[in-house]
């Protein structure tokens, strides 16, 4: 959901409380961090201070839907903490990603380079699977789907995308609103995730692409 031009609401100059909240993630987390420590290390290899903390926010607010709502909570962290692995990568190194992916001829990720990032992010984690078995399928394709999202996701890529936009260093329009509905069901969560992108963008004049009004609609129906 990166499209949107997020922000993490972090004050990047504050190096004091940027240090102590990568600290207190990694007490929290502490567990998973050390379960997934080969994980860890190189979703940090790969991100600044600023990402990584989101991708952290991402994963223990992944982790926490899935706990709510049935679902494999460490994996859900795990997904999470990866989601973004492709985000700071160089251009060219995100494009030849991108055209190795099952998105790879569709014109309106091609065209929209912020749409990049989840397709390379899903093949890098494909390549470093033959190491990292943990990067299975489905964090693969929670990873893929975590910006367009799409009709009937799994509760995996449902988890991470809610989380993506509603983890604790967001900042966007009526976040009170989403979260308060992902608090009640993971499809409403979904529903007015993509309902806040959806218009978000429209009011910006930008490029909304058919998957999230189909994601949209069908999460929508979902709650009827
Ligand atoms: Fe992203
Ligand atoms: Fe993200």
């Amino acid at each position: 959901m990166d499209y949107t031009g997020k922000q993490n609401n972090m004050n990047d100059n504050d190096a004091k409380n940027t240090a102590a909240l990568l600290k207190q993630y990694e007490q929290d987390d502490a567990a998973y961090l050390a379960e997934f420590a080969a994980a860890y290390r190189l979703v940090r290899e790969r991100l600044q201070t600023p990402r990584l903390l989101h991708s952290l926010g991402v994963a223990q607010t992944a982790a926490r839907l899935a706990a709510k709502f049935g679902g494999d909570v460490p994996k859900a962290y795990l997904a999470g903490l990866c989601h973004d692995i492709a985000k700071e990568l160089p251009r060219e190194e995100q494009l030849a990603l991108l055209r190795r992916s099952e998105l790879a001829a569709d014109q309106g990720v091609l065209e929209h380079r912020s749409l990049w990032h989840a397709p390379a992010g899903q093949v890098l984690l494909a390549d470093l699977a033959a190491q990292r078995p943990e990067f299975d399928a489905a964090v693969q394709s929670a990873c893929l789907w975590h910006t367009l999202g799409r009709p009937a996701m799994t509760p995996l890529e449902e988890a991470v995308f809610v989380a993506d936009l509603i983890e604790p260093g967001r900042d966007f329009p009526d976040l009170a609103g989403i979260r308060s509905a992902a608090a009640a069901s993971l499809a409403g969560g979904v529903a007015a995730c993509m309902r806040g992108v959806i218009r978000f963008l429209e009011a910006q004049g930008k490029y909304v692409h058919p998957l999230a009004y189909a994601g949209y609609e069908y999460y929508k129906n979902q709650l009827n």
